[in-house]
């Protein structure tokens, strides 16, 4: 039998213990051995929860607890969770957790503090929560080297643009309904923002190209500014719009990151994930495109991968994993000016003709766009392929020559 903790009871620690509870016979048969919760660390009080005598708010009482092995971190956020994870590897105890945020900050340094230690830092529930991708990244696709991954990394938003795509809803509508069912984090900002998104892309990078690429590294827009008219103009184009992220290992070595609406064909793989699904699409160069699909939050699903994490660290038995990614000095990753990318643009201008005149002349082989109830002073185009740093200049000019931007979004076809 193996004794574990779990450190924070709130959706998803008390999944853990649910999931362990009720698929209680499967899970000890997969592991080898019973697994059985010691202790929960949580500063509420649980009076009435069938574990009620195993709470503790003293963090102490799990770290000096030498028959506890394992300790399932669910608590979200930087602190205290950072230096309680150094505080239990360096005392010989593996930690599995669901918390993107400490990964996509700290994870190196926490890879390498288990490794000394000769235990384990899991973490397949930070990134599309229950869907199998950590695992299958560092051991399934072990072979290959990896071209890209691009992904659909958060269910808020993919709810949001789902709304605003299929029933027409303002972003404002559908990021009420996404808070009404409860999608979204406490703060929506980093769900709309991209920074959700941003911190997951960040950790599966890191664990493909084994450098630590940092959140701050990223270019991040969120879909706060999409509109019902972007949408529309995006389906004159046979598109939807998503909030992608992704990350492209160039050819001079550094990695290519980015995270923001984009606009894809409705044929391509991720246009038809929909409501708060995610899916993860990578390209190996033996294996070529494998997608991952599944739910990408919620109590259960995320549950389900902690677990697994736990089972993998009981397995583990005294060795360290080598699941592992080194500190990035210098950056691993390019300047985001220097892709080259194809543009959707929306303008506003009192003169049309001026505006498409200036369009035609300056940007590379534009296609000026049309769509329903399309107003008298608005105009949209797309370009070819160009520089990012061009794009801007382009469109200071015409902001310069006084048209109005009123969107600005990436093509991915
Ligand atoms: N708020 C996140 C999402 C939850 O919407 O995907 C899972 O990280």
């Amino acid at each position: 039998m193996i004794k574990i903790a779990i450190m924070g009871y709130g959706v998803v620690g008390s999944g853990v213990a649910e999931v362990l509870s009720m698929n209680h016979d499967i899970i000890s048969s997969r592991a080898g051995q019973e697994i059985e919760i010691a202790k929960i660390l949580d500063l509420r009080s649980f009076d009435d929860s069938p574990y009620a005598e195993l709470f503790t708010k003293d963090f102490n009482d799990i770290l000096n607890d030498k028959s506890i092995k394992i300790v399932a971190e669910t608590i979200g956020g930087l602190d205290p969770s950072y230096e309680f994870t150094k505080k239990l590897l360096k005392a010989g105890k593996s930690v599995v957790s669901s918390n993107k945020e400490l990964v996509a900050q700290k994870g190196d340094e926490l890879l390498s503090i288990a490794k000394e230690n000769n235990v384990n830092y899991l973490f397949e529930a930070s990134v599309g929560g229950g869907i199998p991708i950590i695992r299958p990244l560092h051991s399934c696709l072990a072979a290959n080297k990896i071209e890209w991954i691009q992904g659909i990394l958060n269910g808020t938003t993919n709810f949001i643009m789902t709304k605003m795509i299929e029933e027409k809803l303002s972003f404002e509508q559908a990021l009420l309904l996404a808070q009404k069912l409860g999608y979204a984090e406490k703060d929506p900002t980093a769900d709309i923002g991209g920074a959700d998104a941003n911190r997951k892309i960040c950790i599966l990078a890191s664990l493909a190209y084994g450098k630590h690429v940092y959140p701050h590294e990223v270019h991040q827009y969120g879909i706060e500014d999409v509109t019902l008219a972007d949408v529309a103009f995006a389906q004159s184009m046979g598109c939807v719009i998503k909030l992608i992220a992704r990350a492209k290992k160039l050819e001079n070595g550094k990695i290519s990151m980015m995270v923001c609406p984009a606009i894809i064909p409705v044929s391509s793989k991720l246009a038809s994930i929909n409501d708060v699904y995610n899916a993860i699409l990578v390209k190996g160069n033996a294996v070529g495109e494998v997608l991952f699909v599944g739910a990408g939050a919620g109590k259960m699903p995320t549950a389900s991968a902690v677990i697994a994490d736990i089972v993998d660290a009981v397995k583990a038995n005294n060795t360290s994993i080598s699941q592992y990614w080194a500190p990035s000095c210098e950056s691993a990753v390019s300047n985001y000016r220097e892709d080259v990318i194809k543009f959707y643009l929306r303008l506003q201008a009192d003169d049309v003709e001026a505006a498409k005149e200036f369009i035609l002349n300056n940007y590379t082989t534009p296609i000026i766009l049309s769509r329903l109830d399309q107003p008298e002073n608005e105009i949209a185009f797309k370009t070819d392929f160009m520089l990012e740093d061009d794009v801007k200049k382009l469109t200071i000019s015409l902001t310069e020559k006084g048209f109005k931007q009123l969107s600005k979004i990436r093509i991915l076809d």
